[in-house]
């Protein structure tokens, strides 16, 4: 064999580009340092200070000792050793969610995870079981989603966004499903992010949410909500998340994420699973307990380090997150803000382009009337010094061929308003086919 594997006899997926499109996002901006990158959907980095680390654990150390009355001996075990499956802060999540959202949450039907990306994974893998089995996803669809479903090899089906600013449209997925059953197919559950999605920047208002939760109710499919920028509104007082509208009935289960309200290098998240699992005999337990099966055999424990540090936050908080995302609310609103002004400033009377308005979180998307790819990415970023998302890795049916994603989290206002005016140059000159 002499180290030559061949890439058609390893797993399907390694082949497809959808599994290059996260390392794509999160390199791309190294590949051109000296551009304006609107590519990453990262929190902007002058939020963070290296010296806060050593004070965030050393608070949850605390916790442990004075409130928890743990013994040195437990407190170093916690911290050292391979540590409780579903993790050890959900108690602290628990009661953040609760100040935070409202949401009940029994810290038993919580898993602390590596991200929420581990959570997709794992929800994914227990709820999808043979070949018939599909996932609906809101479409455009964040490529975590996408990603972890190819792993699995199970089918994914789009249903679409209710217009630029609407998130997913209800009424798609109740005839979604309807369609799949009548074809056969096992749906499964539907993935959404109803507060400023990525890539779209899309969010569902309070009447489309109870009417999504209806239709889960009415057809019997699971809501996977997840919700990493709930926090970052711009307009408007914040939304109830679909988990905390639906109440008992236990139809969504919820993934949270520490990576923008927190820092993204802890790689700390959870997920929410109070859905009863029944077996042949008639013994019930909580999802949470089956997903921390799998977790078991897939990183054994989230890093009791980093959940130590994301606990020491929680708690300096007050164990009340939102406050303390106060003021990157503000920033990434006015960097919202200023973003769509300057699109406005560009683009209003350049014919074929148009934009979103989202009304909080990291993303806008922009049509252009030209095929916005990888290729159109590359001299863009060469000759006009700027860089943006390609919205068709977004898009699991095909679409988005002509737009493009801008994140607008990663920067200052004034890097927003240069990138927006490189941009302007490339558009209009690639429009009238100097490129
Ligand atoms: C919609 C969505 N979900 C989840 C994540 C990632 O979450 P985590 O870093 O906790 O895995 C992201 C990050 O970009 C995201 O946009």
């Amino acid at each position: 064999m002499s180290g030559v594997l061949k890439l058609g006899e390893l797993h399907g997926s390694l082949a497809d580009p959808l599994l290059d499109a996260m390392t794509f996002l999160n390199e791309v901006t190294g590949r051109y340092p000296e551009a304006i990158s609107f590519a990453p959907g990262r929190p902007y980095e002058e939020f963070f200070d290296p010296a806060d680390i050593p004070g965030h654990l050393e608070t949850y150390l605390r916790h442990l000792r004075e409130e928890k009355g743990l013994t040195e001996s437990q407190v170093r075990q916690e911290v050292f050793q391979y540590g409780r499956t579903k993790g050890i802060i959900a108690p602290l999540i628990a009661r953040a969610l609760a100040a935070d959202e409202g949401i009940t949450a029994d810290p038993e039907a919580l898993v602390v995870t590596v991200g929420a990306q581990e959570g997709m994974l794992l929800v994914l893998r227990a709820l999808c079981a043979g070949p018939d089995d599909v996932l609906l996803v809101s479409s455009p669809c964040y490529v975590g989603v996408t990603g972890a479903a190819r792993l699995l090899d199970l089918t994914v089906r789009p249903v679409p966004e209710a217009g630029p600013d609407g998130g997913l449209d209800p009424d798609a997925l109740a005839d979604a499903v309807r369609e799949l059953r009548a074809a056969g197919k096992r749906p499964r559950a539907c993935y959404v992010v109803p507060d400023f999605a990525n890539p779209s920047g899309a969010s569902m208002d309070e009447r489309a949410r109870r009417r999504l939760l209806d239709v889960a109710e009415s057809t019997g499919i699971l809501l996977i909500e997840d919700n990493p920028y709930g926090f970052f509104g711009r307009t408007g007082p914040a939304r109830p998340t679909l988990k905390a509208l639906d109440g008992d009935r236990r139809n969504v289960v919820y993934l949270g994420s520490f990576a923008k309200t927190c820092f993204p290098g802890a790689r700390v998240g959870y997920l929410l699973a109070d859905q009863q699992v029944v077996d042949e005999d008639g013994r019930s337990g909580l999802l949470a307990d089956e997903l921390a099966k799998l977790k078991s055999m897939t990183t054994v424990n989230t890093s009791a380090l980093a959940q130590a540090v994301i606990g020491g936050m929680l708690l300096a908080g007050g164990l009340r997150l939102r406050e303390a995302n106060e003021p990157a609310r503000q920033f990434y609103a006015r960097n919202m803000d200023t973003l769509l002004t300057e699109l406005e400033n560009a683009f209003r009377s350049v014919p074929g382009v148009s934009w979103n308005s989202p009304e909080g979180g990291f993303f806008a998307v922009v049509t252009v009337p030209f095929r916005a790819d990888a290729r159109a990415l590359d001299v863009c970023a060469r000759t006009y010094g700027v860089l943006w998302t390609p919205m068709d890795g977004f898009h699991p049916g095909g679409g988005g061929e002509r737009q493009l994603r801008l994140s607008c989290s990663y920067l200052t206002p004034e890097q927003i308003a240069e990138g927006v005016r490189r941009l302007a140059r490339f558009v209009t000159e690639r429009t009238a086919g100097q490129n």
